[in-house]
């Protein structure tokens, strides 16, 4: 049995910290696709923890961490958290399984994801320029390394016939760093690399869900920067919906039970493409301050807006979501007044569709005004202790997506969190 947690906007919903949450009631967390692009924020004994890499189950004894064939997997970065992880007195290795056949991100790829956003100029993706676009391309071209290549003899041509197309690639573009640096901790890493439990990931997490053990998949990123769903082509190159976790980790849709999804009580997004929400003055500001909001991975202010329920039903019905998570409702104790969008107005029409370019459009977003309950709410721990208008926003949202807000988190902690 496999449920799924994973992000229902354009990322950073705090999946990270609720991963950490729910990871005891699990035997076993695993992470199906992206790679260090995600920027996953746990408190752990009140110490702040990023994970890029590693799945968010790192810091439970009992908990198996898997990295799934669906990952691009950056050595240099795993091995940096391992340490990290390590430091805090954890035994990563214990509990840390990698897929044979997760793709390696290799340094000529971030090499190329800055060549390629350097290009593009204004339109350019906003890229964490981690290498993940590049890396998915050669995995879907069939020139990619995979983890258990490193244990093949073959192995290092395989490297220099990669490393001699990607040279073409950057020459085109008239890119020419120098990556020494980067290679030479690249090649300290896959030691390290080769000394981790590198398992047949398909049979590993099968075999688990035989012997009746309890899955959680880890999704990263967010729905709306999905590769098919998401406001192409300013998207990651991964299947972030539930149907990412089949192809992620070889497991059958059949085996797949809850779908968790994450939102904010309001919208964030980092990077470029359209946030029809999005606030472009003081309130804007407000949230962004009020809910420190700036990138875990690259440290990028994020855009900020209004919760939009028009995406957040189209992810509902693209991932199957049967149980929503809303964080950060504690961000919006400071405001008076609260808006939700409700429908988009393009051309003088309304739709509560998502259309097929938004970039191409101009969304003017259409909002219902809801009164704020400016309280502090960051200390409640029971449902009937919320404020009733936190209690008649959160209803308005259920009868909109149709899936039942079920958590309410209100605040960074891994105690903070209310079960509606
Ligand atoms: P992820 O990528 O989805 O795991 O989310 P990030 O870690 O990138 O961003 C979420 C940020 O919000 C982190 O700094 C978390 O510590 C913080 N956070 C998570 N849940 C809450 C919450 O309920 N309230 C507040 N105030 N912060 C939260
Ligand atoms: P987590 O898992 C927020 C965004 C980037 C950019 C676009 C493409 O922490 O929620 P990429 O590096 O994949 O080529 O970038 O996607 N992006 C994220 N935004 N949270 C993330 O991960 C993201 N991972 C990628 O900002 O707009
Ligand atoms: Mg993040």
């Amino acid at each position: 049995m496999v449920d799924v947690i994973l992000g229902l906007q354009w990322g950073d919903e705090g999946k990270g910290k609720i991963v950490d949450y729910f990871a005891p009631r699990y035997d076993v967390v695993a992470r199906f696709q992206g790679g260090p692009n995600a920027g996953h924020t746990l408190y752990v004994n009140g110490e702040k923890m990023v994970l890029h890499q590693i799945p968010s189950g790192i810091f439970h004894q009992n908990t198996i961490n898997i990295i799934g064939n669906g990952v691009v997997l950056d050595p240099v970065t795993l091995k940096k958290e391992c340490d990290k992880v390590a430091a805090m007195g954890i035994e990563v290795k214990k509990n840390l399984f990698i897929s044979e056949r997760t793709n390696i991100i290799v340094p000529t790829h971030r090499a190329l994801d800055k060549a390629s956003e350097m290009q593009k100029g204004d339109s350019k993706i906003g890229s964490t320029l981690k290498g993940i676009g590049p890396a998915y391309m050669d995995k879907t071209g069939r020139n990619a390394i995979r983890v258990g290549d490193l244990l093949d003899k073959g192995f290092i041509s395989q490297y220099i016939k990669l490393r001699l197309k990607h040279q073409k690639l950057l020459d085109n573009f008239n890119f020419n760093e120098d990556i020494t640096a980067w290679e030479e901790e690249f090649f300290e890493a896959l030691e390290f690399l080769r000394t981790l439990n590198v398992v047949n990931g398909e049979y590993f997490i099968n075999n688990k869900i035989s012997e009746g053990k309890k899955v959680l998949a880890e999704g990263a990123q967010g729905s709306m920067l999905d590769i098919d769903f998401g406001t192409f082509p300013f998207v990651t190159s991964s299947n972030t919906i539930s149907a990412g976790v089949c192809t992620g980790l070889g497991v059958s849709p059949k085996q797949i039970n809850e779908v968790l999804g994450v939102t904010k009580a309001y919208c964030t997004r980092v990077g470029s493409g359209p946030f029809p929400t999005e606030l472009d003055d003081a309130t804007g500001e407000e949230l962004r301050k009020i809910g420190s909001e700036f990138g875990a991975t690259t440290g990028r202010p994020r855009r900020c807006g209004w919760i939009d329920l028009v995406a957040l039903r189209y992810a509902c019905m693209i991932n199957g979501v049967t149980q929503v998570v809303m964080t950060k409702a504690d961000v919006l104790d400071a405001f008076e007044d609260l808006k939700v969008c409700t429908a988009y107005k393009i051309d003088g029409k309304e739709t509560e569709e998502v259309p097929f370019q938004m970039s191409r459009l101009k969304i003017e977003p259409i909002h219902k005004n809801f009164k704020g309950w400016n309280i502090d709410t960051t200390k409640i721990s029971e449902a009937a202790k919320l404020p009733a208008q936190m209690s008649s926003y959160i209803d308005f949202i259920n009868g909109y997506i149709g899936a039942p807000v079920k958590f309410v988190s209100n605040g960074p902690g891994r105690e903070q969190i209310v079960s509606l």
